[in-house]
């Protein structure tokens, strides 16, 4: 194991990967004790709504305007002054690259104005770790991050430590709801469009469960969206009902995958660490709001023995309470960063991991 410090330490967060901008400070007391102390989310949905999606240049120039609030609000809110600050941390990727430049210069010069270390988090980190803030749950564990830029199923081993098991060969499942909601004419974001309609509706509509069954736990949604899109252009002009049925086949088919790909990750995941394997499923990103999803977790964790962790929904999206944990995580076994550290559009958190390309599927 790193040299580990358990002395309390007190870390500024920032996020700015995508279309939130946030600002929170974090204590961390033990090994795996942690507070938030302040928790500040800026959302720029509105801003992106009418595109449908995330637009990058608008999305790093909202950063530039609010960052700065959202960070003294956060100092506000923790009723800490900056001299309680023990390090600064931002996520510096992956991420939209230009969103992330600006929370990696602010860190950066907070860091060099107080005299306090810098710590360039990995956003994908940041989500492994939060079990460890909200739960106090020790090392291994398994994590399914599912959220509209990220599907990967993970083994958290340490700090700095992950084994991808599976990722996704195309679309982020909460991507493939955004799709799925734009090309059934409801908003953006899609999951919870599509969760409201599929409520209303019967899951009849044949559609495909791509993966299935394959020896890898990877992932693949653009044959299910198109496979709607067919659906629905057989039945169109859709009626409301015709969308509701959409939905629900839609979520069905998302929830049989997940279950499957999920069942395959525990065997993987016993395999691979033997009697070290934490019985623990962690399930992390904005899809795990989906209730038919939450049922489906829960089902699969139970039927293998495992314990399904679920952080609360506020820091299961994005947030920077997860980025302030993380680095307090890292700065108490050392591990800082200098000025020259970049920001990344791609950071995997497994190098090593084999590219997913066509994996599993036979020749
Ligand atoms: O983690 P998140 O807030 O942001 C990032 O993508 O980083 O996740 C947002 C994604 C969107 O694609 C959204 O459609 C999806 O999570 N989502 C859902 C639900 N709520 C949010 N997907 C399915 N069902 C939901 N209830
Ligand atoms: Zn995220």
């Amino acid at each position: 194991m790193s040299k580990t410090d358990f002395a309390p330490l007190t870390v500024l967060g920032i996020e700015t990967s995508c279309d939130e901008t946030a600002a929170a400070v974090v204590r961390r007391d033990g090994e795996t004790r942690g507070a938030i102390l302040a928790n500040v989310v800026r959302s720029q949905l509105d801003l992106h709504a009418e595109y449908g999606g995330v637009v990058p240049e608008i999305a790093a120039r909202a950063h530039v305007d609010v960052l700065d609030l959202a960070i003294s609000k956060a100092m506000d809110d923790s009723g800490l002054g900056w001299d309680s600050i023990g390090g600064i941390a931002a996520t510096a990727g992956p991420g939209l690259v230009g969103g992330l430049i600006v929370g990696v210069v602010t860190g950066k010069a907070l860091a060099m104005a107080r005299g306090v270390p810098f710590i360039a988090v990995n956003h994908l980190e940041a989500h492994a770790l939060t079990p460890g803030l909200t739960h106090g749950l020790s090392f291994p564990y398994l994590l399914l991050l599912v959220s509209g830029g990220h599907t990967q199923l993970l083994i958290v081993e340490e700090v700095g430590k992950y084994r991808r098991l599976g990722t996704t060969l195309d679309d982020a499942l909460g991507e493939a709801f955004d799709k799925a909601a734009k090309l059934l004419g409801l908003g953006y974001p899609g999951g919870p469009a599509v969760e409201l309609m599929a409520a209303k509706g019967k899951p009849t509509v044949p559609l495909p469960r791509p993966m299935l069954g394959r020896p890898e736990p990877h992932f693949s949604l653009a044959g299910l969206k198109t496979a709607l899109r067919h659906a629905a252009a057989k039945r169109s002009p859709l009626s409301e009902s015709d969308v509701a049925d959409l939905c629900a086949s839609f979520q069905e088919a998302v929830a049989d995958v997940v279950h499957d790909r999920v069942r395959r990750g525990f065997a993987l995941y016993v395999e691979a660490l033997g009697s070290k394997a934490q019985k623990a499923l962690v399930v992390a990103g904005g899809v795990a709001a989906n209730a038919r999803l939450r049922e489906t977790l829960a089902g699969v964790a139970s039927e293998h023995g495992f314990q399904l962790i679920l952080p609360p929904p506020e820091l299961c999206t994005d947030n920077a309470a997860m980025v302030a944990w993380a680095g307090a995580e890292r700065l108490a076994r050392g591990l800082i960063d200098g000025p020259e550290v970049p920001a990344r559009a791609r950071w995997p958190l497994d190098p090593d991991a084999p590219p997913a390309i066509g994996a599993g599927v036979k020749a």
